[in-house]
């Protein structure tokens, strides 16, 4: 990592003054996340008081001209038509998957293996082999790894850690929570244009956010009794005239968990829940109060407290958690003045190149492939104990 001048403009952005060690980015893929994370990086270099910049090496998508396109638009200096050109260059140090699920383990395997750091999109790979596949590639080169679980980088949701780590709601009874969305309706949908069937299943999607934040917040889980299923069985297929074939991945799944801390918990997850277009809820019931957020109203953390200061306004209170002393704040507005979905992705990568500019530990605010690698197999777990009706204790 060589050394940048940079210069810095705009509200509260501190000193920019000081040199700057400059961190090569390859990213792989394009789309959604591709979007999503060029802009973090963008974002990163203006708005965050750090001693690194984050320099745009390369991008690589599935055709040279799609990475061209990209390249042009997201700022990159280089583009290739594969991950291996991508991990060959010696400007890139860290290696950013984007990419499909299913190209999720072997990229990142060639990658740790030449030595890059990683952000890997959940979910971490297909199923727990893939996941401790590249889990121990990560340990054996020992590169710095976060699995890109995003909400754990809200304001709000790291207020509800630091809370329940400072004892505030006191023991944790109970986690309840949900993920819904309503792509895979109407049922009749072809099942390519299902947008998780061209994936891995709603509960790789969508599940395994829901799992990480239960695990963040509450602790790891012990067991599990789940149903998983397709909600219609089968769908027409677009590529084959609208034939019906079987639905290869699920819509649903709903499970009770137990925590080793003792603690129950409640999970569901839907894609074909008209209306919720991202619905992410939980509600965490402890012995001295209760902390409920939803994604669709990100900024508020509603906080109810038993021994309230004055007994007649011991219900819920709803925290706007854009003052200056909530988490991640003073990066960026004054009070009051919101952030939104993609300070998740933004707020998660300046995390994670502070620990590679400065050697840090990832975890345990983010993410790592451990957690990737945790989530994948109480999915796996889940989907055992839905095909034989009964509760699993989860072997990691
Ligand atoms: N954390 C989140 O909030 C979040 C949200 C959406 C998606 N994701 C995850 O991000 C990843 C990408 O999802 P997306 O929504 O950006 O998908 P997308 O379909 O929008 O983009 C996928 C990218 O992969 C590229 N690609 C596909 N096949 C390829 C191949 N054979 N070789 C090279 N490139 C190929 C496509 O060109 C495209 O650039 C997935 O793993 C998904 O689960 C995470």
């Amino acid at each position: 990592m060589s050394e940048v001048k940079n210069i810095g403009i705009g509200y509260s952005v501190g000193d920019f003054s000081q040199p700057r060690k400059k961190i090569g980015i390859g990213l792989f893929g394009r789309g959604f996340m591709g979007k999503a994370h060029s802009n973090a990086y963008k974002t990163i270099s203006y708005m965050f008081e750090t001693n690194y910049v984050p320099e745009l090496i390369a991008i690589s998508a599935s055709t040279v001209e799609n990475a061209k396109a990209a390249a042009d638009r997201y700022g990159f200096k280089n583009h290739y038509g594969g991950w291996k050109d991508l991990i060959a260059d010696p400007d890139v140090s860290v290696f950013d998957n984007v990419c499909v699920d299913s190209l999720h383990m072997q990229p990142c395997i060639d990658a740790a293996e030449a030595g890059k750091h990683i952000i890997c999109e959940k979910p971490m790979a297909l199923g727990r082999e893939a996941s401790k596949k590249m889990l121990d590639a990560v340990n054996k080169a020992n590169v710095k790894n976060a699995l890109c679980f995003n909400y754990r980088f809200q304001g709000a949701v790291r207020l509800a850690y630091e809370l329940i780590n400072k004892g505030a709601v006191g023991d944790i009874l109970h986690f309840y929570g949900r993920y819904h969305q309503e792509y895979a309706l109407p049922l009749d949908l072809p099942v390519e244009n299902v947008w998780y069937q061209n994936m891995t299943g709603n509960s790789q999607g969508l599940g395994t956010h829901l799992i990480d934040q239960a695990r963040f917040l509450v602790g790891e889980v012990a067991s599990i009794t789940g149903d998983m299923r397709s909600i219609p069985k089968q769908r027409p297929s677009a590529r084959k005239n609208g034939a019906m074939v079987d639905v290869p991945y699920d819509d649903s799944i709903r499970a009770l968990i137990d925590f080793n801390n003792g603690a129950t918990g409640t999970i569901e997850n839907m894609s074909v829940a008209s209306g919720r277009y991202n619905h992410l809820y939980w509600e965490i019931y402890g012995t001295k109060g209760t902390i409920t957020w939803s994604l669709e109203d990100p900024t508020y953390l509603n906080v109810q407290l038993r021994e309230a200061p004055v007994p007649e306004i011991a219900g819920f209170t709803r925290i706007s958690c854009t003052l200056p002393n909530h988490p991640f704040m003073k990066i960026w507005w004054p009070a009051g003045h919101n952030c939104g979905w993609e300070h998740g992705h933004i707020n998660l990568i300046a995390h994670f190149l502070d620990c590679v500019a400065n050697d840090k530990e990832v975890g345990p605010l983010c993410a790592t492939f451990e957690d990737g690698y945790r989530a994948a197999v109480i999915l796996e777990t889940l989907a055992e104990s839905s095909k034989c009706g009964k509760k699993i204790e989860v072997v990691y």
